[in-house]
């Protein structure tokens, strides 16, 4: 058989699944500490436990196609190289950021099962297939869980705030989308180089630009706030502290696992900015609140394209290994 072996490929990405979910359990362990909210915290428990089963069942099917447990933990390492384990090493210290930080990481796991979805459909392999489409479910599941607790979570980490505190908030949550918004434009900028698919490359493009406008209206809500350039070095410097440098530093290397870092990042920002035009509407900010929910309409968007793109995405992978993708 000429090119590589697309049950090699499929193991490969069920490892990385198995990853995913590794990483996943001491957030979901701590998370509940840090959630401020019963309502919040019992459904990161639930989902803790909703999890160590999705382990199980990746395990399974790894045995099933003989990935072998000493190949499991060199691919392990590597996934957590590429930037998986470093998402997961960040620490969220309030209500609101680790409900945008779960959301995030919940549409990570869910780009990975659309992924691994599409491979295993290539390869033939029914029962991968069912197991990634359950898991899928629960995943998609969470995310909507976390989505209706944005109020709950807003109003966890605003609790105890006064005015002053408000305009405080307001001024954090505008530089730290700014800051995620930069490394975006980076991430972005790889998808050219990155994808032989033109189509694909024009969607990373089109929102680079795109980004480049809501970081200038973000820009001009910290005017209005009396904030200058500096206070946006400050919130880079600030992220670099929360690691999301660090997951952004990482580089995806496939076009497959840059369409998941995209993913996932747009619903980063999603959760950020549904967080701050909570928090602006708290403080009075109508003006920031309309800016933003005009902005958080474009990332949904921009998501809902870059998940058209897994299907070509997935292909381009396979190609670059070498593997036709006939299933
Ligand atoms: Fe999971
Ligand atoms: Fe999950
Ligand atoms: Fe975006």
């Amino acid at each position: 058989m000429a090119g590589g072996d697309l049950r090699e490929q499929l193991v490969k990405y069920l490892t990385d699944a198995h990853s995913i979910e590794e990483q996943a359990l001491p957030q979901l362990r701590a998370a509940p500490k840090i959630a401020g909210d019963e309502r919040l915290a019992e459904t990161f428990r639930e989902h803790e436990a909703e999890t160590e089963e999705q382990r199980r069942l990746v395990r399974e099917r790894l045995d099933a196609l003989g990935g072998s447990p000493a190949k499991l933990k060199d691919a392990v390492m590597k996934a957590g190289g590429a930037g998986f384990a470093l998402f997961a090493a960040s620490q969220p210290d309030t209500p609101g950021k680790l409900t945008a930080h779960a959301y995030s990481f919940e549409h990570l796991e869910l780009a990975s099962y659309e992924l691994l979805l599409r491979v295993a459909e290539r390869a033939g392999d029914a029962e991968t297939a069912e197991v990634a489409r359950r898991i899928r479910h629960q995943e998609q599941a969470m995310s909507e869980r976390l989505a209706s607790l944005f109020d709950a979570a807003a109003a966890a980490s605003l609790a105890e705030k006064d005015a002053d505190d408000l305009e405080e908030e307001v001024v954090k949550y505008l530089t730290d989308a700014h800051a995620i918004e930069g490394q975006s434009i980076q991430l972005l900028g790889l998808g050219p180089r990155m994808t032989s698919d033109p189509a694909t490359a024009k969607v990373y493009r089109e929102h680079l630009e795109e980004s480049r406008a809501q970081q200038t209206v973000l820009e001009a809500r910290l005017e209005a706030h009396g904030e200058g350039p500096s206070k946006l070095k400050d919130a880079a410097l600030r992220m670099g502290a929360l690691n999301w440098g660090a997951f952004f530093q990482a580089q995806p290397d496939t076009p497959g696992k840059l369409a998941a870092f995209v993913y996932a990042v747009e619903h980063l920002e999603i959760g950020g900015y549904e967080m701050l035009k909570r928090v602006a509407e708290r403080a009075g900010d109508a003006e920031t609140a309309g800016a933003v929910e005009r902005i958080v309409a474009q990332e949904r968007a921009a998501a809902h394209v870059v998940a058209s793109e897994f299907d070509r995405a997935v292909d381009a992978s396979l190609a670059a290994q070498g593997v036709a993708a006939a299933g």
